[in-house]
């Protein structure tokens, strides 16, 4: 589908009587890259949790998630999910939804194909019990009637085009006989499988090593290119977010307290809080990097890949 555009505007969200976002605005473009970045409790999964309609049910929200979608898309979403979105503060004509106050049942419908979302930790994201190729197009298989075969080929497809080494075996593994890293491109697999024009990332590759999050990381970017989707990202790392987005929002204690390009952001953070991220990111590097030499070989090995072709893609860490 086309990337939606996505309008919040004024958005507070109340739990326990103790108001935890105040007062929201910002806007994701069609096919736009944000990133949401800020400390620990700052509030990025509340603001996530918010626009995928998925907060606790104790939580009040006051204000508005808008999204805008094309007419393309308004004329698809007649036969397919089925939620009947047209009453009440659902959609006008020119197909903009109002997210905030949307009964679950029509937000269900039309998350469907709306949202994707993938999160920190895929090991609980994931179904142990379950082969990653069915949970992969677990999604698609509630949207169409899929025979065995044509889902079969569905996840076998979704493998290569998240970067999945022999796809075979991983459509048949269960998610412990995997490595971190293949577990997160299948949790993308998942997320990407009915085609969201929108796609939620909180803390995607918080879990992973080093190496293996620069391969997720630019997965994530080629989505975007190749899928026109929109991606907001969310992450406690400047550094990460440079590698996916282009704005940045800096959360802290529930208020936006800088945006811009992503590079202004880096090289002249305006607020206290945009610096210690950038301090703390620094550090974290730092102790992550294996060191210099380390670094320049693996960066010669993956111009290499590169040279060689897309198999190169998966990282030999990430297999192992
Ligand atoms: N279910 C909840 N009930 C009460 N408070 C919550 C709940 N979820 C989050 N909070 C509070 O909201 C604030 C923001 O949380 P969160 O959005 O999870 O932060 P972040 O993802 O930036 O680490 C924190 O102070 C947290 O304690
Ligand atoms: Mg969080």
């Amino acid at each position: 589908m086309t990337a939606p555009h996505l309008i919040v505007n004024d958005l507070s969200v109340s739990m326990e009587g103790r108001e935890l976002l105040h007062g929201l605005s910002f806007e994701l473009e069609p096919g736009g890259r944000l990133g949401l970045i800020g400390g620990s409790g700052s509030g990025k999964t509340l603001t996530a949790l918010a626009i995928a309609g998925l907060l606790p049910e104790n939580a009040r929200v006051s204000g508005s998630i808008r999204v805008r979608l094309s007419g393309e898309r308004g004329d698809e979403s007649d036969g397919g999910s089925g939620g009947g979105s047209g009453g009440g503060s659902g959609g006008g004509p020119d197909g903009e939804h109002e997210l905030v106050g949307l009964p679950d049942r029509e937000f269900a419908a039309l998350r469907g194909d709306l949202i994707g979302m993938v999160f920190q930790e895929p090991k609980t994201a994931l179904n142990p019990l379950r082969r990653l190729g069915r949970q992969m197009t677990e999604s698609l298989a509630l949207h169409y009637a899929l025979t065995r075969r044509q889902r079969r080929e569905a996840a076998l497809r979704l493998a290569a085009r998240v970067g999945l080494s022999d796809p075979e075996r991983m459509v048949r593994a269960y998610p412990h006989e995997v490595s971190g890293g293949q577990r997160q491109r299948a949790a993308i697999a998942a997320a990407i499988s009915a085609n969201p024009g929108l796609l939620l990332a909180d803390e995607p590759t918080t879990a992973l090593d080093v190496t293996v999050q620069r391969g997720v990381l630019r997965l994530f970017r080629e989505l975007t290119e190749t899928d026109a989707c929109s991606l907001l990202f969310i992450t406690h790392n400047l550094a990460v977010m440079a590698e996916v987005v282009d704005r940045v929002l800096v959360l802290d204690a529930g208020r936006i307290v800088e945006q811009g390009a992503v590079a202004d952001i880096l090289t002249a953070p305006a607020h206290p809080v945009t610096r210690q991220l950038i301090d703390a990111a620094a550090s974290e590097a730092g102790m992550a990097q294996p060191g210099r030499e380390a670094r320049e070989a693996r960066e010669s090995r993956e111009s290499r890949e590169a040279r060689e072709g897309r198999e190169g893609r998966e990282t030999r860490e990430e297999r192992g």
